[in-house]
């Protein structure tokens, strides 16, 4: 009995999503030199790609976090965001970086950086791991994108079922028989 088992196959190996990570924190990097941003991550979705992403960013960055939640239990998103803990710190005239692991609906970042961007940072950029642009709601354009994904049920480095397999070191595409009839 291995988390394994239910995976039909490996989308992005752990290699792959490592190289892109150190991109992304090289490209990061260069755009905010001579900056501090504040790195938003939105638990609990992106924590894995957040904590490797902000150790290959080489800035004198500070870190927050949003918890919110749209899914629950369910495959497809409610369309209600949820906060559930809001920022610790104030952001006005700072440049935000909101991290995120997967854009779908769009309907949870779109929320959020309307919110944000109310508090009038100085910038507000989105990174997310992947997009997946098929289903998208709202018109919300993210700044950085990892990888465009494929209209799949995907899990793994962060992404959950039901909470479950977000410790995955990879991302992959789950077994329909692990979520039929629950959708
Ligand atoms: C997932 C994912 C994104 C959001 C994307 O979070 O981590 O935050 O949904 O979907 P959307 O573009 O359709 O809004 P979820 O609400 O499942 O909470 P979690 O991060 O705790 O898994
Ligand atoms: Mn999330
Ligand atoms: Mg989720």
């Amino acid at each position: 009995m291995s988390l394994l088992d239910d995976i039909q196959s490996v989308l992005y190996p752990e290699e792959d999503i490592q190289r892109r990570v150190r991109e992304i924190g090289a490209e990061l990097t260069e755009a905010y030199a001579g900056k501090a941003p504040l790195v938003v991550g939105v638990l609990k979705g992106a924590a894995p790609f957040m904590a490797d992403l902000v150790r290959r960013m080489d800035l004198p960055l500070e870190l927050d976090y949003m918890v919110v939640s749209s899914y629950g239990q369910a495959t497809k998103t409610s369309g209600v965001v949820k906060i559930i803990k809001d920022l610790d710190f104030e952001i006005e005239g700072r440049d935000v970086i909101i991290v995120e692991d997967i854009i779908d609906t769009g309907l949870t970042l779109r929320y959020l950086a309307d919110l944000l961007l109310r508090r009038n940072p100085r910038s507000l950029r989105i990174v997310t791991l992947l997009d997946k642009p098929h289903n998208r709601r709202v018109d919300i354009r993210p700044d950085i994108v990892g990888f465009v994904a494929p209209d799949e049920f995907v899990v793994g480095y962060g992404l959950d079922y039901a909470e479950k397999y977000r410790n995955l070191p990879f991302i992959g595409i789950l077994k329909s028989r692990v979520y039929a009839g629950r959708a």
